[in-house]
């Protein structure tokens, strides 16, 4: 127990991915458990996920603070006092700055439900969706200094269906959201993920090969 790798969370809304991550961690899938949960907002349902498993919930409002900066140095602060090791966005609605990324080099994991570099920002399903795109899906990432630019650890694609809305399409990426960050979780942990440029070098993975996802199916 103790030697697992201590994730500090930050969310600001649901907190599904949260709770995903809790599970696996309770259901002993995971070689990381959460040890704190930090939102921006106060009325996050994150916060009281966090609280139902006995993990120490912090609201921390960005308003109380004049700059990014000045906030991600408490946000620092906070996450260190906990041990944390590993930082996971999770919903996070703020952009992070250097105060955070310094403080854990390589060590601070972001998700986006789209497969970037297609669609960053807000609205990532929706903006699928609107492009007419066949194929949408999440993307684990490190965190750098852009907004959803880091290097990639995993990418999970789903079908956009004829008949989909922002909502039906957003839930069946959340599903994969939710295996996807536990896995890249537990890649981490295993110290099996390696930054070599842009690239998130896996080992002992075994990859897809040469089977894929077309949608429409396509023959070979
Ligand atoms: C997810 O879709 C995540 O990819 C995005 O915000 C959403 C958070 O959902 N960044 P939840 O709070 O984990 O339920």
């Amino acid at each position: 127990m103790g030697m697992k790798l201590k994730i500090g969370l930050l969310a600001s809304g649901n907190g599904s991915n949260l709770q995903a991550i809790i599970d696996r961690s309770e259901q002993g899938l995971l070689d990381a458990r959460v040890v704190c949960v930090v939102t921006n907002r106060a009325d996050a349902f994150a916060l009281e996920r966090a609280r139902r498993h006995g993990i120490p919930a912090i609201h921390l409002s960005h308003r109380d603070f004049s700059s990014r900066e000045e906030y991600d140095a408490s946000l620092v602060k906070l996450l260190r006092e906990h041990g944390v090791q590993l930082v996971v966005l999770a919903g996070f609605m703020r952009i992070i700055t250097r105060v955070l990324l310094e403080a854990f080099p390589a060590a601070v994991m972001n998700i986006h439900p789209a497969l970037l570099p297609s669609f960053p920002g807000l609205d990532a399903q929706r903006q699928a969706l609107e492009h007419g795109a066949k194929l949408a899906g999440c993307t684990v990432h490190f965190v750098d200094e852009g907004t959803d630019t880091g290097p990639i650890i995993i990418q999970s694609a789903v079908p956009i269906l004829p008949d989909d809305t922002v909502e039906s399409l957003s839930h069946r990426i959340l599903l994969r959201e939710h295996q996807s960050y536990s896995r890249a979780i537990q890649l981490y942990a295993l110290g099996r993920l390696a930054i070599q440029g842009r690239r998130v070098i896996i080992t002992g993975e075994h990859a897809l090969g040469e089977s894929s996802l077309s949608n429409p199916a396509v023959s070979q």
